[in-house]
Parts: C-alpha cells; structure tokens; sequence
C-alpha cells in the first residue's frame, strides 16, 4: 500500500494471509482486498497480503487441499481471508484428496471453534427476499455455529461389507469445554444486543444434545441480563422462515449451523450477501486472530464471468477490520458503503428479482463495476452516501 513517502508513517500494518481457493473465489478475495485497501488509505492502515494457493487449485499445484507450510503461514499472519474451496473438477466422493479437507484443516488446526454469521437484510434488498417483506423487515440475527467438533471431526468409518449390506459410520463426539466456550461466546455476543440467545439442539435424541442443553442452562444462570430458550432443530428450522425476527443469537452446533445458516440466508435476498467470521482463542496485536470468508461456495458454473457477488466477500473483510483489528471506523465504513451502494439501486445478477424481472430502476453491475462503486462509496464521504443514485 502506501509507501513511507505519503503514507503515515507510524500507520499499523497488518498480516493478512489471503486464500482465493476456487471458483469465484479469487475474483470475491481481489475485491474485498482492494475494498480494505482504500479503507486503509482513508483511515490509515497497511496491510501485507500474502497469497497462498489451497483447495482444488492446491490438489492440482501440491496433490493436496492444503500443505502444511501454507497453514503455518495462516498460523504466523493476523487474520486469513477465505475465498471458496472446490469444484466439479475434484468432486469425486471416493476421493482420498478432495478441496473442503483444506477447511478442516484450517478451522482444526487454527483452532477457530466459533463461526459468526450474522443475517440481517439490508432495507434495498427486501424484496430480494423470496419471504414476505414484513417477514423479513425487522429481522437482524446472528449464528454462532460451533465449528471445530460434532460429527465433522467425529471419527468416521467410510462403506464397508459386500454390496447389499455396505455400512458406514459417523460419530458425533461433543466435550463439556467444546460446548461451553461457544456458549458462553454467545451469551458475549447477546449482551451486546438484544439479550437472547437461542440455543438449538436435538435433546430428545441426542446425548450430545442433552450436554448441550446442560450446559447452555448453566451458562444462562452466569450470564446477568440475558435470556435463554432452548429449541429443537427442527421446529426452530420452521421458525426460521416463519418468524425470523425473534431471533436474536442462536447457537448451534457444527451441523446444525451448517444447515441452519443457509436456510437463513433466504431472508437477506441471496447467499452472495452473507459474511462470516471464525474466530478461536487466540489474540493478536490487534485484536482476535480469525478467518473470514464468504457463506456463499465456489460457485464453479459463473468463475471469471464478472457477474459474481462480491458483497458477501466485502462484508466479510469489514469483519476482519472490525473483530482482527479492531478498526470498527473503517468496518463501518464498508458496511454503509455497501448499503450507499445498493440503496442507489445498483445490483449483481444475483440480487435482481427474476419473477418481475430486471426492474429498471436498478442498474445491473458485474463483479469489478460493484468493486469499483464500494469503493467510491468507501473514499467518497464519511457517511458513505455521496453516491448519485441511478432512479
Ligand atoms: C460451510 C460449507 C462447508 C461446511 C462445506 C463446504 C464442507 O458448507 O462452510 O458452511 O459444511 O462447513
Ligand atoms: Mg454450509
């Protein structure tokens, strides 16, 4: 970024070690790399990008999903910025090397036991939303998905026996400090909100389930000032859609979240939109290490068209500003530059309403021409909103 010549000189620099993967995964991390990039000239920071290849592109280059050298190198920076993992290229399930061991990996070995996805719709995307606009409208939730246990790390045993009588197993193992630190993560989190944490398991199945409920229900009696309800995940997964604004935080654990949390992406409009962040014990100089990286996949079908989304990429590197580094100002900044600029009507593909379609009073943009107007939104003004809109 800038040099000691015209940059402050005493600006902080940060370490960030960014992943493009697969997909649209480069084109999303480029663009939420130059959107830090110009917050960092306005609100002086630096920051060092290292690039490392994982993923199907790291299967092709090292005949693995991730090297070991690379994660040490997530390890040494101050955040890891994510693009997507995988492809039609290397989806054969018999695979013994297959993209997404790149992200166990990283969320095992980083230690990031908590993932953040917050949901809340932005007001120019209500009827984005395949639900109806009072549904959606005071909806502002955030998902704490527990990310480094349950049946994913669980051991497994793939398909054995003749045909006719293969078998196959998986396991949900789940320990007492598992559940409870992102428990009580959560019950942090409500208590900068609206003080309710909805804990969601499957008690009356799963013993996993019934430590869960355990103790959420202790954690709730330390936690002044907050509320607990536990749910099942199935009626929870119909309230979801249902009556999505009474939630506030809802923890989960691994699968659970997995599912829940795209289920709740239907409420902001389209998964191209959605941010997350994991987070684990670790602190750095600025803040708490994590990776950050877009809900949304790889999306192999529209790679290096320029009509991907890359909000939820941008919006997930304004996490990484916000939880990394400590820089609520520039976050900020990002966030209202990315409601500036919907709010002036501009759209990707994705975010057009197709059942009237492409209304012309929003102007459809590619990947770079949504970059490029984040970015004047970003440099532009403090509010974010010096942008001419296109009605
Ligand atoms: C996610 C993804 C991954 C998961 C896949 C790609 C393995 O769906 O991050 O939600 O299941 O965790
Ligand atoms: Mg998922």
């Amino acid at each position: 970024m800038s040099d000691a010549a015209t940059g402050p000189t005493d600006a902080p620099r940060y370490r960030v070690a960014v992943l493009p993967g697969d997909g649209i995964g480069p084109e999303v991390t480029e663009a939420a790399c130059s959107v830090v990039e110009a917050a960092g000239q306005r609100f002086g920071f630096e920051v060092t990008w290292q690039r490392l290849v994982v993923g199907g592109a790291a299967i092709d280059a090292h005949g693995v999903a991730m090297r070991p050298e690379d994660l040490l190198s997530c390890e040494d920076s101050d955040a890891v910025l994510l693009g997507a993992v995988g492809g039609p290229r290397w989806d054969d399930p018999r695979a013994s090397v297959r993209p997404e061991q790149s992200l166990f990996m990283l969320r095992g070995g980083l230690g990031l036991y908590a993932n953040l996805r917050p949901v809340r719709p932005l007001t120019a995307l209500m009827d984005a939303s395949p639900l109806r606009r009072e549904l959606v409208a005071d909806v502002d939730m955030l998902i704490v998905r527990e990310l480094t246990g349950g049946i994913y790390f669980g051991e497994r045993r793939e398909a054995t026996g003749p045909p006719g009588k293969r078998e196959a197993v998986d396991t949900v193992p789940y320990g007492e400090h598992e559940i409870r630190r992102v428990v009580r993560l959560a019950f942090e989190l409500a208590r900068g909100r609206r003080r309710l944490v909805t804990s969601v398991d499957k008690a009356n199945v799963l013993a996993t389930s019934r430590l869960w409920r355990m103790i959420a229900t202790e954690e709730a009696a330390a936690s002044v000032g907050t509320r607990l309800e536990h749910r099942l995940v199935d009626s929870c997964a119909m309230s979801l859609v249902t009556r999505p604004a009474d939630f506030d935080v809802v923890v989960t654990e691994n699968l659970f979240g997995d599912i829940l949390s795209d289920e709740a992406s239907v409420l902001v409009g389209s998964l191209g939109m959605l941010p997350s962040a994991s987070l684990g014990e670790r602190r750095t100089r600025y803040g708490t290490f994590g990776l950050y990286e877009p809900v949304h996949g790889s999306a192999p079908d529209i790679a290096g068209q320029d009509v991907a989304n890359p909000l939820g990429a941008i919006l997930s590197a304004a996490m990484m500003l916000r939880w990394s580094f400590g820089r609520e100002d520039a976050a900020t900044a990002i966030e209202r530059a990315v409601e500036a600029v919907l709010d002036a009507g501009y759209r990707t593909a994705d975010l057009t309403d197709v059942r009237r379609g492409h209304d012309l009073a929003e102007t459809l943009l590619g990947t770079a021409g949504m970059v490029t107007r984040v970015i004047d939104a970003v440099t532009a003004s403090t509010s974010g909103r010096a942008l001419e809109t296109v009605r």
